[in-house]
């Protein structure tokens, strides 16, 4: 019985794996959009899928980031100059990409456009500390969302949303949490809502990968500079080995960053040729073995688990 019932199980996976790995056809037909393709992911992504035989369209934010890209790829490979903050550039490239894909549509939208802002406990911040991540994280990618959506349906496509391991924990304080939950909570809403449309919606959780997002030494010098115009109170009850601590720990991080980009990079490609897509990828040992296992975990765990990479604080009690 017991020998069955193992036969079973590894039936049951070998079949999983072998569905998981069942493609689509004819990608050299199909058209995808990428925001955010100056660096980082996107820039990867865009070379990659180029090189697969997509009909890439990278959107770049600036004409550096575009013309580089150019000289890396094939003539297929099409580039738009896009802020994703920007309303009336976002109408303007969708239109763009309307006349480009004709009635064939959209097959892949990957929002990928993404910055960190400033990553500094809650109370040094003020509300417009917030807004820049919120405005490119969240409003930006709903905005290109909606305004690509009718060229997705038609082809009954794929959008993939970068979220973040922040979107599932919220490491410390400033927009960049708070923006990649909004867009969990986004990209699932979507998710139901296209299902009747035979889009499918699927969202990529990276731990921490070295890219110009996540550089040590640009998150320390914006906490630094935020320090200095802190109030004489604040500065009081957190003390100047906080702020040196916190620098040094920051910087450290440089040391346990994945290094291979091409890791976030294959889970948009599963994404996009699959034919049976995830709904959520983790990318990175450090999402998969930790922080999405943690972010399952009771609120007293994460805490206690969190907490404990904590610099603490010289004199919390004088407030
Ligand atoms: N690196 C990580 O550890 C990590 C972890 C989890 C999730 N992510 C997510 O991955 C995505 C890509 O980030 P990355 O790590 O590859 O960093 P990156 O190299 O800085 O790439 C982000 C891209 O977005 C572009 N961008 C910034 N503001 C924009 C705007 N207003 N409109 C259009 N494009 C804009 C940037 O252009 P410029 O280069 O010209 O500024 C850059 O090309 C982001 O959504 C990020 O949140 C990153």
């Amino acid at each position: 019985m017991l020998f069955w019932l193992l036969a079973l199980l590894i039936l049951c996976g070998f079949l999983w794996n072998y569905k998981r790995q069942l493609k689509i056809a004819n990608i050299t037909d199909k058209y995808i959009f990428i925001t955010g393709c100056d660096t980082g992911f996107g820039n990867l992504a865009a070379r990659t899928f180029d090189k697969k035989g997509f009909h890439v369209i990278a959107a770049c934010l600036t004409e550096s980031g575009s013309t580089a890209l150019k000289a890396e790829t094939s003539e297929r490979l099409h580039t738009v100059l896009l802020d994703v903050t920007d309303p009336e550039n976002v109408k303007r490239a969708a239109q763009w990409v309307k006349n480009q894909v004709g009635e064939k549509g959209l097959w892949g939208l990957i929002n990928n456009a993404g910055i960190l802002g400033v990553l500094a406990p809650n109370d040094w911040l003020t509300v417009e500390d917030y807004r820049e991540p919120v405005e490119v994280n969240l409003f930006g990618l709903i905005s290109v969302t909606l305004n690509m959506l009718p060229l997705v349906k038609k082809a009954r496509g794929r959008i993939i949303n970068v979220s973040s391991i922040g979107g599932r924990l919220a490491f410390g304080g400033g927009g960049y949490s708070p923006s990649k939950y909004a867009v969990e909570g986004f990209n699932d809403s979507l998710r139901r809502d296209m299902k009747a449309f035979g889009v499918h919606v699927a969202c990529i959780e990276p731990g921490l990968f070295k890219t110009n997002l996540s550089d040590p030494e640009k998150a320390a010098e914006k906490k630094l500079a935020i320090w200095k115009h802190l109030s004489p109170d604040i500065k009081q009850q957190y003390g100047e080995s906080y702020i040196k601590k916190s620098l040094e720990q920051l910087k450290g991080t440089a040391s346990f960053v994945n290094m291979d980009l091409s890791l976030v990079v294959e889970c948009m490609d599963h994404a996009l040729t699959s034919l049976f897509p995830k709904t959520h990828y983790a990318a990175g040992k450090d999402a998969k073995t930790f922080w999405i296992p943690l972010s399952h975990m009771p609120a007293v765990l994460q805490d206690f688990l969190l907490l404990k990479q904590k610099v603490e604080l010289a004199n919390p009690k004088a407030v």
